[in-house]
């Protein structure tokens, strides 16, 4: 019996994985998220002597980068689904080992487009390689034409294939990137953790109005790694540790920071208020 919940709670397969996200831990609540990610198997995303892979951990994909919890790319992809639709523009910022584009351009299909923007170029290397063979392996090739992968600061966006119906940031901003906000489209939404570096984040959800202001949510406090300059990345070396899994007792033990429920957001209020104040001159009292 205890062998047998265990067993639900360190999967072996992506399926297994899948199926903790959606049923044990309930992080995953849309069908279209739950599909592409048990289509869509890590192993393809991470080096060759990655071990236990399929567990809910961040996994290290070198140069200070991860690729992100199973968890956390299943609740930020969750709160984009309803614009992951078919046809839909994407800006996936902090790319990394490729998997979120994968995903997405699955989601959007042969009329949408993904961009991916990385800044460091080996990842972005190893990222195409990733993505052309896991879309080999679901015979979704076609997808290659419908999807960039490309080297730039991620403060920037990707100007070139702005407007964005979604912006999926898989890293921490000190603040909101104006830049972002400007390439989202009417009607889109932004899943961006925000915060100081090395701390805790809030995860926003910034969606676009009709009249180009944003209206921000915070969903919870998560912790990841920086959306920084290349040179911080590559030699602070502490990045990777935004999970650490600790031996105690020969026990495997993760410390990590799960979702847990907003705290007051007037702070990412102040966020909202200046970007539509300063940026495009709405007041919103008015
Ligand atoms: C958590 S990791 C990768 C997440 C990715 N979604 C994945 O699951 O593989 C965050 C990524 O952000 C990248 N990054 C950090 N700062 C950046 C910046 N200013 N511009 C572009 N990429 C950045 C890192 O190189 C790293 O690959």
């Amino acid at each position: 019996m205890l062998r047998e919940y265990m067993s639900t709670l360190t999967p072996r397969s992506q399926s297994a994985l899948v199926n903790l996200l959606v049923n044990k831990k309930k992080m995953i609540t849309q069908q279209s998220i739950a599909k592409v990610m048990t289509e869509t198997d890590r192993k393809y995303f991470l080096p060759s002597d990655a071990k236990d892979i399929y567990d809910d951990i961040p996994q290290p994909i070198g140069f200070n980068a991860t690729l992100s919890a199973p968890h956390m790319a299943g609740v930020m992809l969750d709160y984009l689904a309803n614009h992951l639709k078919s046809g839909a523009n994407v800006l996936d910022i902090g790319s990394g080992s490729g998997y979120i584009t994968a995903c997405a351009a699955k989601l959007v299909g042969k009329s949408g487009h993904v961009v991916g923007v990385d800044h460091i170029q080996e990842l972005v290397d190893q990222s195409i390689q990733n993505v052309t063979l896991a879309l080999k392996a679901t015979n979704q090739s076609d997808l290659l034409e419908r999807i960039t992968l490309t080297v730039g600061d991620g403060f920037l966006g990707h100007p070139d294939k702005q407007p964005y119906d979604v912006i999926y940031v898989g890293a921490a901003a000190e603040s909101l990137p104006v830049d972002l906000v400007k390439q989202l489209k009417i009607g889109g939404r932004m899943v961006i953790p925000v915060g100081p570096a090395n701390l805790f984040h809030q995860l926003l959800i910034v969606d676009k109005l009709e009249d180009s202001s944003i209206k921000i949510k915070s969903c919870g406090v998560v912790r990841f790694v920086p959306l920084t300059s290349k040179s911080q990345q590559l030699h602070s070396g502490n990045h990777a540790n935004a999970t650490k899994v600790l031996d105690l007792n020969g026990n495997k033990c993760l410390v990590r920071a799960e979702i847990i429920p907003a705290p007051d957001s007037q702070e990412f209020k102040n966020y909202e208020e200046k970007y539509n104040k300063l940026i495009l001159g709405i007041n919103s009292n008015s």
